[in-house]
Parts: structure tokens; C-alpha cells; sequence
């Protein structure tokens, strides 16, 4: 168990989103926090799409570990997660808490996974939160299928920021703002909105089978719920892109005060905080 260092990593002339989430510890531990609050909404969706006992699973975009440690429980010492992330620095820390936990059974590599040489016989290839960064997802999974042998399954997780958009409301000024403030940083880095919904047409025009799909979001509302620290946490990852693009201004968001307001806010409309909602994706190659 290790951080390897890649075989083989050619430039990547693709253009693809600027990591509009920035790379900090900040950031690194605000994808910790994620992860807990999506954690049942991921573990289903494992359940569902088959992720067993003995499986080689490649995580795809492995981040500070989260998915790739979920993965090594469903398949146990007898099975193998490979997770892969261009960011060097975030395996450290993933590589960290994997031996914390005790897993044995996890290798991280860093590189660009469209370009790395990995092996060709993975029962599964995961990820989540990773194809809205890339600027072409159907050349993509084009690719990492070459990975998989017949039979194996391709399960992607991602965010849906279009649909997002419904939830603004007279009643809730403050998560209007942060709404159309986070979706304008998202889309002027380049990352695709509307990821989620995009899921079923890039299975397809990967000409993989139809995915089966489900939408899921938490949502809350009581003091104390993680998701307010959650929410104010991730728009101090955006500030630096915000204040770049001339969106807006750490003095406007006021990160420090930002939970409380949500919270209060909540407390006042009556009206529950949905987090961005994610579509989950997966299908079976033929045998
Ligand atoms: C939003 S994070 C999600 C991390 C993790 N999957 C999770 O859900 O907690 C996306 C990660 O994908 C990585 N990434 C983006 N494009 C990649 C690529 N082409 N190859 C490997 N990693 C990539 C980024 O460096 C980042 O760590």
C-alpha cells in the first residue's frame, strides 16, 4: 500500500474545468465533510449497482479518500480498490486515512486517469464528484472502459447544480444569492452544471447501456445540522475564484458569519436547506 507515482502521464490537451473548488487543507477537509453528509446517499448506491465481495474497483478522482475507503468495506480484504487522483498532494492525506483505518486493501496513484497505464481487469470503475471537471466525460468513460472486463460495472456519482436553481424562493433571499452566486463561479471555471442529468446521455453516447439512475440530495433544518458549516465551508473553497472572476467579494460573503446566517434564515422562512442534489448512475457491460 502506497502512493505510486504514475508509469505513464502524457499532457493533457483537453481543457478542462480549473478545480473550481481550489486545493487547500480547508478544501481537503470540506471533502471530508461532504462525504459524510452524502455518505448513505453513496453506500446505496454501491449496494445497488452490485459492488460486492472480491472486487478489483478502480475510484476514479479519489479526493482525500472517502469513496475509495467505502469501497475497500464492500470488498473486504479478499477484493482490491485502486484510487486514482491528478492531485498528488490529497493521496497523502488519503493514504493517511487509509492506514488509519486499518485497510490494506486500498493503492493510490497519482496522474491523470484518462492517461495513466492501469490494469484491465477491474470488476468495477467508480467515481463521484469527478466527471463535471472533465472537459470531454464521453471520451472519458470511453477510455476508462477499456479497463473493465466484460461484465463489469460503471457507476458514476455526480452533482445536478441546474435543478439546484428550483429551490430559490421569495422567502429565502440569502440561499437565492449563494445559489446563483456558486452556480456563476461553476460555470465560469468550465464545470458542467448539469453533470447529473448529462449522466444518462454520456453513458449512451459512450455506448455503454442505458444507466439505471436516482436523484438524491440531504436536507435539513435543525440547529446544529451539519450542512450549514458544509454550505458556509465550501463558499470559503469559492472565494478565491469568486473574488478572480469579480463574482463577489469575501466582505460580501462574510464566510465567517455564514452558517449562522443560513441557519437563521432556515429558522425564519420555515423553509428546509437542500443541499445540491446528486444523480447516481450504473450500468453492466455484456458478458
Ligand atoms: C470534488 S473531488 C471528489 C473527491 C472524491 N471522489 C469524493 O467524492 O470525495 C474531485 C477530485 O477529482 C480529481 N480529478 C479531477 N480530474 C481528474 C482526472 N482527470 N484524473 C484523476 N483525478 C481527477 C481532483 O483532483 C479532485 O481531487
Amino acid at each position: 500500500m502506497g502512493v505510486s507515482t504514475p508509469k505513464i502521464l502524457m499532457s493533457n490537451q483537453n481543457r478542462d474545468a480549473e478545480y473550481t473548488m481550489g486545493r487547500s487543507e480547508e478544501e481537503t477537509q470540506r471533502l471530508i465533510e461532504q462525504s459524510q453528509l452524502y455518505d448513505d446517499v453513496t453506500r446505496r448506491f454501491f449496494l445497488r449497482s452490485g459492488i460486492a465481495k472480491g472486487m478489483k474497483v478502480l475510484d476514479v478522482g479519489s479526493g482525500a479518500g472517502d469513496v475509495a475507503l467505502t469501497l475497500a468495506e464492500f470488498v473486504g480484504p479478499e477484493g482490491k480498490v485502486i484510487g486514482v487522483d491528478v492531485n498528488p498532494d490529497i493521496l497523502k492525506t488519503a493514504q493517511d486515512r487509509a492506514e488509519a483505518a486499518g485497510f490494506s486493501n486500498i493503492e493510490f496513484i497519482a496522474g491523470d486517469v484518462r492517461t495513466l497505464e492501469l490494469p484491465n481487469d477491474f470488476d468495477a470503475i467508480v467515481g463521484r464528484l469527478v466527471l463535471l471537471y472533465m472537459a470531454d466525460p464521453v471520451e472519458a468513460l470511453k477510455q476508462l472502459v477499456t479497463h473493465l472486463h466484460s461484465g463489469g460495472i460503471i457507476a458514476f456519482q455526480d452533482t445536478e447544480l441546474e435543478l439546484y436553481r428550483t429551490v430559490i424562493h421569495p422567502d429565502t433571499p440569502l440561499i437565492n444569492q449563494l445559489i446563483e452566486w456558486g452556480l456563476t463561479v461553476f460555470e465560469r471555471s468550465g464545470a458542467h452544471l448539469n453533470m447529473g442529468m448529462e449522466l444518462y446521455r454520456v453513458f449512451v453516447d459512450a455506448g455503454l447501456p442505458e444507466p439505471t439512475l436516482h436523484f438524491e440530495a440531504p436536507m435539513g433544518g435543525p440547529e446544529g445540522w451539519p450542512g450549514f458549516e458544509y454550505l458556509a465551508n465550501s463558499f470559503r473553497s469559492l472565494v478565491p475564484l469568486m473574488e478572480a472572476y469579480g463574482i463577489a467579494t469575501a466582505e460580501e460573503i462574510d464566510i465567517d458569519t455564514l452558517a449562522d446566517r443560513i441557519q437563521a434564515e432556515v429558522t425564519t422562512s420555515k423553509r428546509p436547506l437542500l443541499l445540491p442534489p446528486h444523480i447516481t448512475a450504473y450500468a453492466s457491460l455484456s458478458t
